[in-house]
């Protein structure tokens, strides 16, 4: 690839600014001052330095995003404020969607990539990649639910749904953990409407092996490191 774009991908600065600090002579290309922005790179060069430091072309962008309450999961939209609204100025030229879904007013772990096999892969059914959520109901946790989840609860629809784990809270017993095998829409909340019971708050707490940093306020968010990335892969 050219090397003014491999260098505006790795700085994540615009072509026309990559390719000044080019003539300046502040890259290297191979430990030589390289002015030319047309110079052929491998994409996986390893030997590109601007102003001293190494260069490494990062492929994809996964991120880590505490969702506020009432901020939509999508890439844009008309009305609301978007996932990737919040983390687009940081990444002006990536095509970022969220890989997966919350409700509007659900809040939590939100995985942002601009890798679609990735993100295909973590969401097909097949794979089963748990989802981990804390749930605040406004009635408390029976027997007959904890059973019910286990066995798979029949939606008003009709459809069964796949067992889940649900875990009483030992403090309040409004409140539980819900852990999910299988991504359908309103999922949680058609379960327990099943039984009757509403649910007043809704917070993903951990996808696969992987929890949300929970030094993350509502709306921040952080890059995922490689480690983090293999525990979502393996599940
Ligand atoms: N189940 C729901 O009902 N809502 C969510 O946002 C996630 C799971």
């Amino acid at each position: 690839m050219r090397l003014d774009k491999f260098v505006a991908q790795a700085l994540q600065i615009t072509r026309s600014e990559s390719r000044t600090l080019i003539t300046k002579g502040k890259v290297t290309v191979g430990g030589e001052v390289c002015r030319k922005a047309d110079a052929q790179v491998a994409e996986n060069a390893a030997d590109v330095c601007a102003q001293g430091k190494p260069l490494g072309v990062q492929q994809f962008v996964y991120l880590m995003l505490n969702k506020p309450d009432g901020v939509v999961s999508a890439s844009t939209d008309g009305r609301d404020t978007t996932v990737v609204d919040l983390v687009k100025d940081a990444f002006p030229r990536r095509q970022l969607f969220p890989a997966g879904r919350l409700d509007k007013t659900s809040t939590g772990f939100i995985l942002l990539t601009d890798d679609g096999n990735f993100a295909h892969d973590i969401l097909a059914p097949k794979r089963h990649v748990s989802k981990t959520y804390t749930v605040v109901l406004d009635a408390p946790v029976t027997g007959e639910m904890v059973r019910g989840f286990e066995q798979g609860v029949t939606l008003a629809d009709g459809q069964t749904m796949d067992p889940a784990e649900l875990i009483p809270d030992e403090a309040d017993p409004c409140r539980c953990t819900v852990v999910l095998h299988q991504g359908v829409y309103h999922q949680i909340k058609r379960m327990f409407g099943v039984y009757d019971v509403g649910v007043n708050g809704l917070h993903r707490t951990a996808i696969g092996g992987l929890a949300l940093d929970e030094g993350l306020a509502p709306g921040q968010w952080r890059e995922i490191t490689a480690g983090e990335l293999e525990l979502l892969r393996r599940r």
